[in-house]
């Protein structure tokens, strides 16, 4: 159940207490298994949920799509048939869709969002909100700023659950999206769309563009949990949390945040200088030197 070892978790504990023998720029916890990982991040949104439910508030949940939210939804899920979490004052907001796609579109966010958690639990329909990918062009503008709008009416997002893509991206701001960016439409990496198309049956039947948040709308979450699985995300992560702050990759942009946590396995945590080069981190390194 727990990460590498409890002094390791910051996730567990809130902010990170910056130990030096890290090369990371994010509080990043590291669990054995995907599995265990999504069911502390769920536990994590269970309480939030409970403590606005005592409040008589509603709980604001920024969410995302992708492989990688899978066992949280399922766990949340089960949180809700097992043990009673109910989802009757909860608003959701996704991070971006498909443009253009209909949202009955089997590959569509929407779809997926119904299929994989809002059709399980008791959220109300119209407290659920993904950005709608059959907007006519010529109104899209006007929907992505009263996308915004209503994020802003919600109270803003209390807590945002992240993937992130093989370009870096978060949501789909792609390489070279502002920090001030909020949502638009914009135009898919063609890597994204590589990853995309076993999902559409090809490359050419793939969309071009989607619909999503910006990294400023992401960052105004109050807090944000980034989910990472597998060794194909290693290097992306350590990018994220050990490179630069830069447009080039928005997942960077996060180590600006003050209430942000990367959460990954063992298998996505591959790439971190202290798993593949630990002499030069800690005790091991203070040797080295001594
Ligand atoms: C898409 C989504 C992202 C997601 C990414 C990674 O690009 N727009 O929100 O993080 O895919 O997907 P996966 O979780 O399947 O690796």
């Amino acid at each position: 159940m727990m990460p590498d070892s409890p002094s390791e978790n910051p996730f567990m504990t809130g902010p990170s207490t910056a130990t030096p023998s890290r090369f990371e720029h994010v509080p990043l916890a590291v669990f054995q298994s995907s599995a265990e990982a999504s069911q502390a991040v769920a536990r994590d949104i269970a309480a939030l949920i409970r403590s606005k439910q005592a409040e008589g508030r509603t709980a604001v949940l920024g969410l995302a799509t992708g492989s990688t939210p899978l066992s949280l939804y399922a766990e949340l899920v089960r949180l809700h048939r097992e043990e009673g979490l109910s989802f009757k004052n909860v608003a959701t907001f996704n991070l971006d869709e498909y443009y253009p796609i209909q949202p009955g579109h089997p590959r569509s966010y929407r779809h997926f969002m119904q299929a994989h958690l809002f059709d399980h639990v008791d959220i109300e329909a119209g407290n659920t909100h993904v950005p709608d990918g059959s907007a006519p062009l010529a109104s899209v503008d006007a929907h992505c700023r009263e996308y915004e709008r209503q994020i802003e009416a919600a109270g803003g997002i209390d807590f945002q659950v992240l993937g992130i893509g093989r370009t870096g991206h978060i949501g789909f701001n792609e390489p070279g999206s502002a920090r001030r960016s909020r949502t638009r439409r914009v135009t898919l990496d063609p890597l994204t769309r590589r990853d995309a198309s076993g999902d559409f049956g090809g490359e050419e039947n793939t969309p071009r563009h989607a619909i999503t948040m910006g990294v400023r709308t992401i960052l105004d979450a109050r807090r944000i949990v980034l989910l990472a699985w597998g060794q194909h995300k290693a290097e992306i992560v350590r990018t994220a949390a050990e490179g630069p702050v830069t447009p080039q990759v928005t997942a960077s942009f996060l180590q600006e945040h003050d209430n942000v946590h990367f959460v990954v396995d063992r298998a996505a945590a591959g790439a971190l200088t202290r798993y593949r080069t630990p002499w030069l981190i800690g005790a091991l390194a203070d040797q080295v030197r001594s």
